[in-house]
């Protein structure tokens, strides 16, 4: 729509002044229709950023291949502009707000020439929710106005909810690279990779990226609003922004319990949120795959919602032996990105279950099993409908949300981190949700392998100081007493000191859910060692795992001489975050050290 379909002011006045500054071509509010997302779609295809895969193998399906410089979220690039630097906390850059935009605004001047400029109204949880929160996006991007299309609820809807109201999210987002001669060639993937800034104004609500079309640094709705900023919304209400997954688990019995789980990026949590499980008897159903918004319900539990609308996965390594349901989620109407092409028009990508002879890979070249070279990128992505995962479940959009009766932690450890371990109380799980660590993956640039602290999952989406928030998370215990979740940390890869996985991983991850469920219930016995309560001998349902003893005792064992090892680097990481750390947290480390000195 090239006219304004809303009187809403402020919105007109905005948009009015980011038209002034970025000159487009033209204006276009999106409606968020199908015929939208066709034209969209075409315009990729016309360009050359996008084909269309196979209608016969992969229906409305679209391929693209961004810039080999434009793969990953980029943390070095990414700024949290709060007006106190003390506010944004020693884990996110910071830059002061006005100097920043000063900065950007010479990027952003005339930066749309030659192109159109999409306004995208959205809406994070269902249309006119209480808890849904209303932004808008203007990009350049049309693969960003199909991603959305996907990702959020996108269009006319959302401004009819938003009326006059001023309780919007502003974000900009722009490729950085106008086509400013006349009949000038756009690029297949325009970007701007010598000056990407991915920038959050966390007191005015606004987002500014310049410079990537790539997933977390342009689809503002996700990692920027939905974490970022909602983080401090969530801080400032009272309530949870969180990198979380949420499922539903159902009992041989037909009893239901919700379980949310913060792992690192690229650390499994879709595989876990549409697990197939091994159990017989046992249902995993998926309510979200990647963030979870947690409010108190009237009776005092903390109910979650999925705020987004589609999955952003990564796609090598996902197969139907270790996401059936995610590569069913995909077979139409989805979005690959930097994946590789197969000669009948289809994609492929490492670990996908099937063999490869000849392909195009994701820079385009062609790609045989034996020329050295993985054919997608390690952070290729799908985008796929929520609503087309076999396993979604019934009550996904329900704005109540559901009610959460366990949160997980947990990471990639070769070493260390047992098979699960229970939190003594709440208090101790934000400690060790504050300790997470895990080995780095390909989802942001840097070195893949090295150990990182990533507490709660949160390191790159916590849109103000971490001390503050591991504060807001021991307020939260406070406020809801006995009612909160249970807290456990999980890690499903544990090595033996030969170097095997110790356990099988997947669908066999079941068997650490059902342990969960009945915790929950009482049902179930643990045992305390040094770092919290494991599950006591024969309370882990191991039949019919084909599993030596001794692993299974290794896995669930504590390495004490290992863990006092690491103390100095748990001091260290704590001691980061100064003044603003909780005391509580020091207690549970000096609590800790003094278990695993006990002999
Ligand atoms: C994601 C990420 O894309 O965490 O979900 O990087
Ligand atoms: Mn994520």
């Amino acid at each position: 729509m090239t006219s304004a379909p809303t009187s809403n002011k402020l919105l007109l006045d905005w948009v009015e002044d980011v038209k002034s500054m970025c000159r487009p071509d033209s204006v276009y509010w999106c409606d968020g229709s199908d015929a939208e997302f066709q034209t969209m779609a075409q315009t990729m295809v016309d360009c050359g950023t996008a084909m269309w895969l196979s209608p016969e193998k992969r229906p409305n399906s679209l391929y693209i291949r961004s810039d080999p410089a434009d793969v990953a979220r980029v943390e070095d690039r990414t700024f949290i502009c709060s007006e106190n630097e003390a506010d944004a906390g020693p884990t996110n850059h910071w830059k002061d707000p006005e100097e920043m935009k000063e900065i950007l605004r010479g990027f952003y001047e005339g930066c749309m020439q030659g192109r159109t400029l999409y306004v995208i109204p959205y809406s994070m949880g269902p249309v006119g929710s209480p808890i849904a929160k209303i932004g808008f996006e203007i990009t350049d991007s049309p693969y960003v106005v199909c991603n959305m299309h996907i990702m959020a609820r996108v269009g006319s809807k959302v401004l009819e909810v938003l009326g006059d109201s001023d309780d919007f999210v502003r974000g900009i987002h722009s490729v950085g690279h106008p086509l400013t001669e006349p009949k000038q060639a756009d690029l297949a993937w325009p970007c701007n990779a010598e000056n990407k800034y991915i920038t959050h104004y966390p007191e005015t609500r606004e987002i500014w990226s310049f410079g990537s079309g790539y997933g977390g640094n342009a689809l503002l709705g996700k990692k920027c609003h939905a974490l970022r900023i909602a983080s401090v919304q969530a801080k400032d209400e009272g309530w949870m922004a969180e990198h979380m997954l949420i499922l539903k688990l159902t009992s041989p019995e037909s009893e239901v319990k919700y379980v949310a789980a913060a792992f690192p990026s690229a650390c499994g949590k879709t595989n876990l949120a549409m697990m197939t499980p091994t159990l017989p008897g046992w249902k995993v159903e998926t309510i979200g795959d990647d963030i979870a918004w947690m409010k108190f319900g009237e009776d005092g539990r903390l109910y979650a919602i999925n705020p987004e609308a589609g999955f952003f996965g990564v796609a090598p390594g996902t197969s139907m032996e270790s996401n059936p349901n995610a590569l069913k989620s995909v077979s139409s109407n989805a979005i690959f990105t930097n994946c590789a092409l197969t000669k009948d028009g289809d994609i492929w990508w490492e670990d996908m279950g099937v063999e490869a002879e000849e392909l195009t890979d994701w820079l385009s070249r062609p790609w045989t099993p034996d020329c050295g070279r993985t054919a997608a990128h390690p952070n290729a992505r799908f985008t796929a409908r929520a609503s087309q995962c076999p396993v979604i479940a019934d009550e996904w959009e329900d704005p109540a949300g559901v009610p959460i009766s366990a949160i997980l932690f947990g990471g990639r450890r070769a070493s260390a981190q047992p098979l699960i371990t229970e939190a003594l109380d709440w208090e101790h799980g934000t400690f060790m949700g504050a300790m997470m660590a895990s080995e780095k993956t390909a989802a942001a640039a840097g070195v893949v392998g090295e150990l990182r602290r990533d507490p709660m999952a949160m390191l790159p989406f916590c849109g103000y100081h971490m001390g503050d928030y591991f504060a807001h998370w021991i307020k939260m215990g406070e406020k809801g007493g006995d009612k909160m979740p249970k807290i456990f940390y999980v890690n499903w890869f544990r090595k033996s000191d030969d170097g095997r996985w110790l356990w099988p991983g997947f669908g066999e991850n079941s068997r650490v859910l059902k342990w969960v469920f009945e915790r929950c219930e009482g049902t179930a016995e643990a045992v305390p060692n040094a770092l919290g309560l494991t599950a006591a001998p024969g309370s882990l349902d191991v039949e019919n795992l084909d599993m030596l003893p001794e692993d299974l005792e290794e896995l669930l064992s504590v390495d004490k001489a290992l863990w006092l090892s690491e103390m100095p680097s748990i001091r260290e990481h704590l001691a980061k975050f100064g003044d603003r750390l909780p005391a509580a947290l020091l207690k549970q480390a000096d609590a800790l050290e003094a278990r695993l000195k006990d002999a």
